[in-house]
């Protein structure tokens, strides 16, 4: 099975078109709902946080995991690569000769990046938690290093999405407010990557209040991206591939409230979903 976790609601923007491009395989899907946001957390908190979570998804049969969420990408997933999938993969191997991997999501978004500018100036829309681990300006700068990167930390956005309050005034406010912010900095800022998946839920706020300034340019959302290098990562990897359950199927998991997260979800993803209460507690 696949597993596709975010803090929070964010990750179905990835989950949607991951099923778009992949849809024959089985996934889960885990919104930690109860500790979102993670953007504003420190290191320790979200790698314990993350670590949590991807235990829970391996625990529930999990052999390949989606960090579908850029902070937990930019502050757990080394260490977790690293350090603990290690151990997880000498346990599995002895159970089930079974071998598992977390992916993340900002390698696969940065690579797109240098094709997509024009005047080399870009800017990175994300959480201060992913804007202070400075890994898109370093993958980018590895890639393609005679670009202008600006970042610009939005710690307003997601917990507004969580609560639904996405479409309201005071979403407006703040919305202006960071883009305003990040245009002052660097007016020749031609694309601007929204690197945070819950961004895509206000990514037509974004782009109209970009026209209001004045200032028009091109917002790129990570879902497809993923979606594609996820199926190309398959393709290269069939020790992997070929664990995969085909049935199709997908469980949503949350660690808040099962009825809101299945209305947000509905609303989000466009069918109808029904999610399940869990509590993440693993064995270690
Ligand atoms: N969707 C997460 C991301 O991509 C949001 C993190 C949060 O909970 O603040 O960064």
């Amino acid at each position: 099975m696949i597993g596709i976790f975010d803090s929070g609601y964010g990750g179905l923007t990835i989950l949607g078109q991951i099923r778009k491009i992949l849809p024959e395989y089985d996934y889960l899907y885990l919104g930690d709902n109860a500790r979102a946001p993670y953007g504003t957390r420190s290191f320790d908190c979200i790698y314990h946080y993350t670590l949590d979570a991807v235990r829970y998804m391996f625990s529930q049969g999990c052999t390949l995991i989606i960090l579908a969420c850029n902070t937990a990408s930019a502050k757990a997933l080394r260490t977790i690569q690293q350090h603990d999938l290690p151990v997880i993969n000498s346990q599995k191997s002895k159970v089930k000769n079974q071998k598992v991997n977390v992916l993340g999501v900002i390698r696969p978004t940065v690579e797109i990046v240098p094709s997509v500018t024009r005047t080399g100036h870009v800017g990175i829309l994300a959480t201060p938690a992913t804007v202070s681990s400075e890994s898109y300006v370093l993958e980018l700068d590895k890639i393609a290093s005679t670009l202008t990167v600006t970042q610009q930390p939005c710690p307003m956005w997601v917990p507004l999405i969580e609560a639904g309050e996405h479409n309201s005034e005071g979403a407006k406010y703040f919305i202006r407010k960071y883009l305003q912010e990040i245009i002052a900095r660097d007016p020749m800022i031609d694309t601007l990557l929204l690197g945070c998946t819950h961004y895509p839920l206000i990514q037509p706020a974004i782009d109209a209040e970009l026209a209001n300034l004045g200032h028009p340019c091109r917002t790129i959302a990570q879902g497809e991206i993923v979606a594609r290098s996820l199926a190309n990562y398959l393709r290269r990897h069939p020790e992997y591939e070929t664990q995969l359950q085909k049935g199709g199927s997908c469980r949503y998991l949350t660690t808040d409230d099962a009825d809101r997260f299945s209305s947000a979800a509905t609303l989000f993803l466009g069918n109808t979903v029904q999610a399940e209460h869990i509590e993440i507690t693993v064995n270690q």
